[in-house]
């Protein structure tokens, strides 16, 4: 299948599900208001990966916590995919020193924005092509 639809209506803030996309896991996260605020307030300085790989916004565009995220007034949903960009292992998700996502095969620490932070891996988790059909339905794809 090119695209799936995932109906979102139960994640409440601080869940997450996890659905296959083209054989590969897509996270699904309803970040809290303090996971959000946090994301937002990281510098761009900081980060390892200064690029917010995601289908969604221009090419090359900064990873601001807003273009990883669905975008503004969506800011609480994270969508990618879980596949660590070291050597392609599962993060866990809600784990790490950054409270992401953590990937324990070679132990990179991923932020609440998928964004690398810690580890081996060299770049964020890719933000697929996805859009919001209705206020609970996400498209991917
Ligand atoms: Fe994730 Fe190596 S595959 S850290």
């Amino acid at each position: 299948l090119a695209s799936i639809e995932v109906n979102v209506e139960a994640l409440e803030p601080g869940m997450s599900l996890t659905v296959k996309w083209r054989g590969k896991p897509v996270f699904i996260r309803n970040r809290t208001d303090e996971e959000v605020a946090e994301a937002q307030a990281v510098a761009l300085d900081d980060l390892k990966d200064p690029i917010a790989r995601n289908a969604n916004v221009a090419d090359g565009s900064a990873a601001t916590d807003i273009d990883r995220s669905a975008g503004e007034g969506k800011e609480n949903w994270i969508v990618m995919i879980g596949s660590c960009t070291h050597l392609g292992c599962v993060p866990l998700g809600q784990a790490g020193d950054f409270g992401g996502w953590f990937c324990p095969c070679h132990g990179s620490h991923y932020d609440t924005a998928g964004r690398i932070r810690k580890g081996p891996a060299p770049t964020n988790l890719p933000v697929p092509p996805f859009a919001f059909v209705s206020d609970s339905v996400i498209k991917i794809g």
